[in-house]
Formats: structure tokens, sequence, C-alpha cells
């Protein structure tokens, strides 16, 4: 089917919820991918953070089609030797919990806005996010997220949110009451600008969640699986939270979301309390699993540090050649590029020479490759990115 075909049937029949560009993607590998009219694109910006080992990984292909033969479904009524053996990964590469599965970020996190309700109910049963957060689209989640263009014509949203400045720790401790069940942030904000967490911050809220039996929740959907150069972007602050949250690129291109709760509370959810029917299907397991053998055998982690420093000391050089360049952000393969002028301008250019980048709060050019990319293909990327910028 051609290009003009394909979008004419979206634009009748497909639901008109989001902004598209005119790219109907064909196929997809590594960090490229190839348009149904016969373009290529360098995709820095995979599937929005999905793809993070790029598309179409092998290992990631060859587990799902392995498993889609074997079964594709198994209730949770049952077992399934994938869905534990993902949660043992999945456990034994953060704090020893245990996991959760369900199908998305706003699920994953959704499950930790329960789980912290029915651990600090009947007093305690308010959460409080930061200004600037992105946690998802459902009802809680918008409540949650500190944004007022997320949350506007939902009305009324879910009781129980607050969000206070991010990186301030006094608005936090103002902020906390008797009615405090969990804090929760994202290490990176992803959404809201590749804004970073300071350490001191990080280390004030797990003291404050302590001192105040409060549950501390860490949004990794974002950050998760070796994106910012450790497994988990807590991980570089020396601390443990009491709940991670992921989706994203652990499925490496399949849907699921997990949520990652210390062994300690995690009998709060007892039967019948919290259930996904998709949660734990074997097919995006099985494809869990490739993404976590590809990170170990092929040394990803270490690719995103020594990627993530090439791409970060080039767009620091770029900074310095263009003064309209205000801040360079991030970790490991999760940089922004924050400019005076809005973003949109650089990122159109961008699209049409062939580099799929994204925009976030009109003034930061978000920038996530592939934690496979190469040193060519992000010089590649740098050519077009500073062009792009020189017409800003
Ligand atoms: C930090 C964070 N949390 C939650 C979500 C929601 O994830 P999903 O779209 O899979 O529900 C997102 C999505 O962008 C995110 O970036």
């Amino acid at each position: 089917m051609d290009a003009k075909k394909v979008i004419n049937i979206y634009n009748e029949y497909v639901m008109p919820n989001y902004t598209r560009k005119g790219l109907v993607i064909k196929k997809a590998k590594g960090s490229w991918v190839y348009s149904a009219d016969g373009k290529k694109y360098l995709d820095f910006f995979p599937g929005w953070a999905v793809s993070g080992l790029g598309h179409c990984h092998k290992r990631v292909v060859k587990a799902v089609q392995k498993q889609a033969a074997k079964v594709m479904h198994v209730s949770n009524n049952y077992y399934n030797e994938v869905q534990g053996e993902l949660a043992q990964k999945l456990s034994l590469n953060s704090f020893g919990g245990k996991v959760f599965f369900c199908n998305s970020g706003a699920e994953a996190n959704e499950a930790a806005f329960k789980l912290a309700r029915a651990f600090g109910n009947p007093q305690r049963n308010e959460v409080i996010t930061a200004h600037s957060s992105f946690h998802g689209r459902t009802l809680a989640c918008t409540a949650a997220t500190g944004q007022d263009k997320c949350k506007l014509g939902f009305e009324p949203l879910p009781a129980g949110f607050k969000s206070v400045p991010f990186n301030d720790k006094e608005a936090l401790k103002v902020a906390v009451s008797d009615k405090t069940a969990a804090i929760m942030i994202e290490l990176i904000q992803g959404e809201g600008g590749i804004k970073v967490a300071e350490g001191s911050y990080v280390r004030f809220i797990r003291d404050l969640c302590d001192k105040n039996n409060m549950l501390f929740i860490v949004d990794e959907v974002q950050t998760g699986m070796g994106r910012t150069g450790k497994m988990f972007a807590y991980q570089h602050y020396g601390l443990e939270p009491d709940i991670i949250t992921l989706a994203k690129s652990l499925g490496g291109g399949m849907p699921i979301g997990a949520t990652i709760v210390q062994k300690r509370i995690a009998g709060t959810l007892r039967p019948g309390m919290h259930a996904s029917t998709f949660g734990g299907n074997p097919v995006a397991c099985s494809g869990a699993l490739g993404v976590f053998e590809a990170i170990e055998k092929e040394q990803l982690l270490k690719n995103t540090v020594q990627m993530g420093t090439i791409l970060r000391n080039e767009l620091i050089k770029l900074k310095g050649k263009y003064p309209l360049i205000r801040q360079i952000r991030g970790m490991g393969l999760m940089l922004g590029v924050e400019l005076i002028v809005n973003g949109p301008k650089a990122y159109e250019y961008c699209f049409a020479k062939g580099l799929l980048i994204n925009c976030t709060q009109d003034n930061t050019l978000r920038i996530m490759p592939s934690m496979a990319v190469t040193k060519k293909e992000i010089m590649f990327a740098m050519k077009t990115l500073e062009k792009a910028i020189s017409r800003c």
C-alpha cells in the first residue's frame, strides 16, 4: 500500500488524538527506519524510547518468534516459566523485589498508586509528585502528572495527588502531611525537558520517606533498562527506592510494563486487589528476556556510557559554537539540548533531512538514540543537527 493510501485510511478510521508527521514506516532495523516512499531515516528517538536497543534487535525478534510458536497467552490463574524468569531478572538486576506485570507505563504507575494507597489507608492516601513530571494518560496518572496542559478538559480528576516544584527540598517538606502515603518522581524528567534530579534532593526524599513511613516511588518508564548507562537510573544515586515502574524499552518493542516493589511491601496487594489480563504475557516477557540478553551479551551498558560521552561532548562543542543553545542536560543516551528559541524549526529541519529526534517543552530537543548506536551514526546525526541549529 502506498504512503498516501495509508494516511487516507488513518484519516478515515483512526481517532485523531495524535499529531503525526507524514512518515509511513514500512520497516526498521537498528538505528534506521525506512519509509513507504523509499526514504531512509536515522532514528535518534526510536519509538519514544521503546526501541531502546534499536529497531527489531535480532535477539528480541528471535525470542518473540520462539515464544509465539509455543504459547502466546497464559492467564494469570496459571504459571508460565518466562514470566517467572523475567521477574527474577528484574529483581536480581534491581533491589531484589517482587514484580507486577502489565502492558504500559501508565498501568505500571497505576499499580504503584494502588499499592501506595493500600499501604497507607485509611489515614494516608495522597501521592506527591513534581512539577513538569509526566506519568501517563490514565485519569490517575493524569492527576499525578505535574503539567496543567495534560489535565485540561478532563476534570474532575481523581483526588489524592499534588505536585510541588522539582528539585526543591523545602517545597516537598512543606507538602508532606499526615495524609501522604508516597512521593513519586522521575530521576530524569523526560517529557518535562530532560531535567535531572539532584543527588541531594533524591537523598532528601529517601530520608523523608524513611522518617514518615512513606513509599518512595521512582518512575523509570523512560530512564529504565540501561538508557542512562546503568540498568536503572536510581543506581546512579547510591540508594534504593521502594518501588520502580518500567515500560517502554523493557520489551524491546513489545508492549509490557512492570512495577518492581521491595519484598517487605510486596504482599500489600493481595489476591483480588489488582490485576491485568494481559500482564506478564509470555510473548512480551520473552521479548524482554531478549532485551536483557542483548544488554548483557553485547555490553550495551558500556556502549551507552561510551556513546553517551561522545554524543554529549559533540553537543557541548556545538553549544560553544552556537549561543542559541542554552544548556545540554541528561545522562547516558538520554540527552536534551535546550535552546533559547523554540525547537520545532530545528526539529522540522532534521526531519526533512532524515534525522528523527523529538522536541519537548517547546524549546528542548530530546535525543535518545539506540543503546547500540555507533560513533559513525552519532557523527552523521551531529552534521544534520548542526545545520538545523545554524538555521534557527
Ligand atoms: C516517565 C513516564 N512515565 C509514564 C509514561 C506513560 O507510559 P505509557 O505511555 O506506556 O503509558 C511515560 C510515557 O511517555 C513516561 O515518559
